[in-house]
C-alpha cells in the first residue's frame, strides 16, 4: 500500500488527479471505476481543467460508478448521475453511452445489481477504482456489517450515513434510506484502487488501513489488496 500525504485539500486533489490522468494517458480505452462524495470534487474539478487544457482525453474511457441511491429519480439533484453529470461528465468528452450508474429506479433491485455485475465483467472489469472514506469506514455503501459481500448489491443505510448524508437535503427525512452498492468483492477486483480521505478521515484511515481487517471496517479490507494508493491531507 502507497501512502501520500499533502499539505492540504487542493495537494490532495491535484495529486490524485494525476494519478488518474497519468492512468487514463497509459491506458485511454481503461475502465474507471468513479465515486460521488464531497471528497473527490476538487480531483473532478483537476481533471477538468487537464481536458480544457488538452492534456486529457476520456474518448475512449468507460466508468462505473460505485453506487447509487434507490428511489431518486436520475435528475434529482441529490442523485450520484446527477452528481457526475454535473461534476465530470458533461465537462469532458466521455461518451455518455459509456458511463454507468447502478440503475436506482428500478423495482427489481435484485435484478438491477446482477445487471451491473455483469456490466462491469463484460467490460473487462474494472482497471482503476477510485474511492472515498464514511466515517464509519464505509466504502461505497458498503456499511459495517458481518461479512464482506461480493457482488453488487441493494442495501439500508446506516443512520450514522443518513445522518452524515443529510447536510446535502433540506430534511433527514428527504434523505433516501436505500441503495446499491458495489459490492467489496466488487471493489477488489479492480486491478487498481486510489482511496482519498480529508483531514476530518485520519482516524477512520489509520483504524481502516492498520488496524485488523474486520468486515465492521469495511476499508480494512483494502489491506489484502495488491495495488492501494491512499491520498490524505493535512488540513
Ligand atoms: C460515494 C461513496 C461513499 C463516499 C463516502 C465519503 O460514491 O461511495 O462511500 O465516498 O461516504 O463521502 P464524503 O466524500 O462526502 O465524505
Amino acid at each position: 500500500m502507497k501512502f501520500i500525504v499533502t499539505e492540504d485539500y487542493e495537494a490532495m486533489s491535484r495529486t490524485a488527479a494525476r494519478v488518474i490522468s497519468g492512468y487514463v494517458s497509459s491506458h485511454p480505452d481503461c475502465v474507471l471505476g468513479l465515486a460521488t462524495g464531497s471528497t473527490p470534487i476538487g480531483l473532478y474539478r483537476c481533471l477538468v481543467e487537464d481536458y480544457e487544457a488538452g492534456a486529457l482525453s476520456f474518448k475512449d474511457v468507460t466508468s462505473f460508478n460505485l453506487d447509487e441511491y434507490r428511489g431518486l429519480d436520475p435528475q434529482h439533484d441529490q442523485s450520484y448521475r446527477y452528481f457526475m453529470e454535473h461534476n465530470l461528465f458533461s465537462h469532458v468528452d466521455i461518451d455518455p453511452a459509456r458511463t454507468h450508474v447502478p440503475d436506482g429506479a428500478c423495482p427489481d433491485a435484485a435484478a438491477a445489481c446482477a445487471a451491473y455485475e455483469q456490466s462491469i465483467a463484460e467490460a473487462g472489469g474494472l482497471g482503476l477504482q477510485l474511492l472515498g472514506l464514511g466515517h464509519n469506514g464505509h466504502i461505497g455503501f458498503n456499511e459495517p456489517c458481518e461479512s464482506f459481500p461480493a457482488a453488487v448489491h441493494p442495501v439500508e443505510l446506516t443512520e450514522s450515513t443518513i445522518q452524515a448524508n443529510s447536510r446535502l437535503f433540506d430534511r433527514v427525512e428527504d434523505v433516501p434510506t436505500r441503495a446499491i452498492t458495489m459490492g467489496i468483492g466488487t471493489i477488489l477486483k479492480a486491478r487498481r484502487i486510489l482511496l482519498i480521505a480529508g483531514a476530518d478521515k485520519r482516524e477512520i484511515v489509520e483504524k481502516a488501513l492498520t488496524g485488523p481487517i474486520t468486515p465492521w471496517v469495511p476499508a480494512s479490507v483494502l489491506q489484502l489488496h495488491r495495488d492501494v494508493t491512499v491520498i490524505t491531507c493535512g488540513e
